[in-house]
C-alpha cells in the first residue's frame, strides 16, 4: 500500500524518504476513521467559512479567431479584467477536440483501474511519476489524492519510464494534448501581451525557453470530506495553467476577496489561471489566485492540469515596458529553477512562494 516519495530538502540539497500511502487504496479500505495525517486542522477545513457562489468569467475563444473587430476586442477586455480580478477563467470554444479531452480523463480512469502492482512501476521520484505530490516532512498533513507528474514539453525532458505504457495509447495521447495545450497557451500569452499594450509575442519571449508540466490528479470518494483536502491551497508556480476538470463533480475552488468560490464545471470547457511566473512577468498586472481542491463522499473526480512557463534557466522578472514612475518594479528577478526548488520541494502553503521574490515597499 505505501508508495515512498523521495523528496530533497532545499536547505542542504539531501534527499529524504517518506512512505505515503496510495489514496486510492485507503479510499478503497473502507475505514471508518480517517488516519490522522489526513485530518485538517478547523480553519483549513472545506467548511470552515461559508462558500461564494459567484461564477468565474467565462471567455468565447471563438471571439479571438472571427472576423469581428469589435466583438474580438470586448472579449479581449473581459480576458483581461478576468485575469487582473480573478486569475482565472473558463475557456469555451478553445478549439481542442472534445474526443481529446475525453480520451485524457479515460486514460487516467484506465490507469487507476490496473492493479497496484503495475501502477507502482512509475511511482514517484523526485518530482516525477505516480503518487502524491509536494510531500515535504514525514508529519505534515496530507492531501486527499493521487497524482502522475510528468514533464511533458519540451519532448527531450520527458522521462519515459515514469510514462505508463497501459492504457496502450496513453503515451500518444499525452502527447498529443501536450502540444494542443501549448498552443493554447502560447494564444492566450499573446492575447494578455496584448491587453496590456504590449507587442504580442512579448510576454512569450519573457519566458525565454518554455517547458511543460503535467499533473493528472486522482481524487477517490472520501468518506470524510468535511475533514480533509484533495489539493491543500496553493498557487501555480508557472506562467500558464490549462486544468481540464470533471463534467459533474465540482472540486475545485479558487480564493476570491478573501472567500472560497467553487468552480462549476462546464462540460467542455477548460479552466485556465494565472501562475506565478505571469504574475511577476507583468509586474503583478495579472494575478496567480491561491486554489484548492475538496472531495465528495461517494464520487471520485479527476482533473489535468498543464502547467506552462519559463524553463528552469530562464531568468525571470517583470518586462520592462510595464515599469515606470507609476508603476515601479514589484518583483525581483530570479532564476525559475531557483522559485522550482522550493515549489517542489515545499509543502503547498498558500501563496508564500511569491513572497520571497515581492519587493517590499
Ligand atoms: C493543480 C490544481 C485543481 C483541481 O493541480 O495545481 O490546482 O481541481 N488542481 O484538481
Ligand atoms: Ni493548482
Amino acid at each position: 500500500m505505501f508508495n515512498s516519495a523521495l523528496v530533497s530538502d532545499p536547505s542542504d540539497g539531501t534527499s529524504k524518504r517518506f512512505s505515503v500511502p496510495i489514496v486510492q487504496e485507503l479510499a478503497s479500505q473502507n475505514l471508518r476513521n480517517l488516519p490522522q495525517r489526513y485530518i485538517r486542522s478547523e480553519k483549513e477545513r472545506p467548511n470552515a467559512f461559508p462558500l461564494h457562489h459567484l461564477d468565474i468569467p467565462i471567455i468565447d475563444m471563438d471571439m479571438f479567431w472571427g472576423d469581428s473587430d469589435l466583438c474580438r476586442q470586448k472579449e479581449l477586455e473581459k480576458l483581461g479584467m478576468a485575469c487582473q480580478e480573478w486569475g482565472f477563467f473558463q475557456a469555451v470554444n478553445h478549439g481542442i477536440p472534445v474526443s481529446l479531452t475525453e480520451r485524457m480523463k479515460g486514460i487516467v480512469r484506465e490507469f487507476i483501474q490496473l492493479p497496484l502492482e503495475e501502477r507502482l512501476k512509475y511511482k514517484k521520484q523526485e518530482r516525477e511519476g505516480y503518487g502524491q505530490s509536494f510531500v515535504a516532512t514525514d508529519d505534515q498533513i496530507l492531501d486527499w489524492a493521487d497524482t502522475i507528474h510528468l514533464a511533458t514539453l519540451p519532448p527531450e525532458k520527458r522521462k519515459m519510464s515514469f510514462w505508463p505504457t497501459q492504457p496502450a495509447d496513453f503515451r500518444e495521447t499525452v502527447d498529443q494534448y501536450a502540444a494542443e495545450t501549448q498552443k493554447l497557451g502560447n494564444t492566450v500569452l499573446r492575447l494578455l501581451s496584448e491587453n496590456v499594450g504590449l507587442k504580442p509575442d512579448c510576454f512569450i519571449n519573457a519566458c525565454g525557453k518554455m517547458g511543460q508540466m503535467m499533473r493528472m490528479n486522482y481524487y477517490p470518494p472520501c468518506p470524510r470530506p468535511d475533514l480533509v483536502l484533495g489539493i491543500s491551497p496553493h498557487s501555480d508556480g508557472n506562467g500558464l495553467t490549462v486544468l481540464l476538470q470533471d463534467d459533474e463533480i465540482v472540486g475545485l475552488q479558487i480564493c476570491k476577496d478573501g472567500e472560497w468560490v467553487p468552480v462549476q464545471p462546464i462540460p467542455g470547457a477548460l479552466v485556465i489561471n494565472i501562475g506565478d511566473m505571469l504574475e511577476v512577468i507583468s509586474n503583478g498586472i495579472y494575478k496567480s489566485i491561491e486554489h484548492r481542491a475538496v472531495t465528495s463522499i461517494d464520487r471520485d473526480r479527476i482533473s489535468i492540469a498543464m502547467f506552462y512557463g519559463p524553463s528552469k534557466e530562464t531568468e525571470v522578472g517583470p518586462v520592462p515596458e510595464l515599469i515606470d514612475e507609476l508603476h515601479p518594479c514589484r518583483y525581483r528577478r530570479f532564476i525559475r529553477e531557483e522559485y522550482m526548488r522550493r515549489f517542489s520541494s515545499d509543502k503547498l502553503d498558500g501563496k508564500k512562494n511569491i513572497e520571497f521574490v515581492k519587493i517590499k515597499s
